[in-house]
């Protein structure tokens, strides 16, 4: 466990992704996951209000609703770090007041729970004042109804604009930034957000760790993968995406591990990074995962993966 930038959340390595639950994971397979990872010492779940709308079917709050469930059948709320995160989920799409206010409290009791750890704004949302979002969101700080807050897909200039104003006032800051990054992925972190990060000495937490599944290793030329995220993921088997599963089936033979853990180890490793993202369908995919948390790269395996993926 190790401290989140600034704050005082003592997180585990690997953060938890929640859009699964609900989508590709029933209740039943979200338990066996949620499960899994609390066992092996896991304590920090990402999710959103918006999980898992688009599943037909569904309306958004179903991965909401399912950790909710799940902590309440544990009873273990206070050994976990729960983010979630507003704005696109109807009727409360946006960052203006009102919708914050009307989101959180819809988060809350899909939770089941009186406080968010960490609560993200989903998406930037230029039409209403950075002001206006910010102060919004001190006031949930202030009610309690959130300990921190934290921003994901928003430029660099929007953010600090965010933070002047919130320093200015004496209002709560975004305390983490939750990027798209990843070993086949890099330009818009390593171009933007990562100086802004680390002159704002703002932690990240990557989402789409494992590339939709591609830096697992399953997509491979001429292999079918089924999967949902399948179209997604196989568009980075390209020469390059070649060139990176090639370093990483020599880093993994190594070490003797999941190809994901190296890509995880990899991406943990990056400055201003807490802890990768990723979610998993089973508790077999997750174990795959979890060598993350102990894993060390030489310099020597992270400069042949970063070369790789150039
Ligand atoms: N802030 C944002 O805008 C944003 C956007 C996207 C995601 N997120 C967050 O980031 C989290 C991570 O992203 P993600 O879940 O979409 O993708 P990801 O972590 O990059 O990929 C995870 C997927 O890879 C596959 N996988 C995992 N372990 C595996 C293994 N051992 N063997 C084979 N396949 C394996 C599974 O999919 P299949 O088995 O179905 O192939 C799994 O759902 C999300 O859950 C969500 O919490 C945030």
């Amino acid at each position: 466990m190790a401290k989140l930038g600034t704050t005082d959340l003592d997180v585990f390595p690997l953060c938890l992704g929640g859009n699964v639950f609900g989508w590709t994971a029933d209740r039943a397979g979200s338990f066996a996951v949620l499960d899994a990872y609390a066992a092996a010492g896991g304590n920090f779940i990402d999710t959103a209000d918006v999980y898992s709308a688009w599943v037909p079917g569904n309306s958004g709050g179903e991965s909401e609703t399912v950790l909710g469930e799940w902590l309440a059948e544990r009873g273990n709320r206070g050994d976990v770090v729960i983010a979630t995160k507003n704005g696109r989920l109807a009727p409360f799409e946006g960052l203006s007041a009102k919708a914050i206010h009307g989101a959180v409290d819809a988060s809350l009791r899909r939770l089941g729970t009186d406080y968010i750890d960490l609560y993200y704004a989903h998406y930037d949302d230029p039409e209403t004042p950075v002001e206006e979002t910010v102060a919004a969101y001190d006031e949930l700080v202030r009610a309690g109804k959130v300990r921190y807050v934290a921003v994901s897909n928003m430029s660099t200039d929007r953010i600090r604009a965010s933070l002047a104003f919130a320093d200015r006032e004496g209002l709560a800051r975004y305390a983490a930034i939750q990027p798209h990054y990843n070993l086949v992925e890099r330009a818009g972190f390593e171009r933007d957000v990562l100086p802004f990060a680390s002159a704002e000495n703002l932690a990240t937490v990557p989402y789409y760790a494992l590339a939709k599944g591609f830096l697992t290793g399953k997509y491979r030329p001429g292999s079918a993968v089924d999967s949902p995220r399948a179209k997604g993921a196989a568009a980075y088997l390209d020469e390059r995406g070649v060139r990176v599963l090639d370093t990483l089936d020599r880093v993994a033979a190594a070490h003797g591990v999941p190809v994901a853990a190296v890509s995880l180890a990899w991406l943990a490793a990056q400055p201003t990074v807490a802890a990768p993202i990723a979610s998993a369908r089973t508790p077999e995919q997750l174990a795959d995962l979890l060598p993350v948390g102990t894993l060390r790269l030489s310099d020597e395996e992270l400069s042949a993966l970063t070369t790789a993926s150039n």
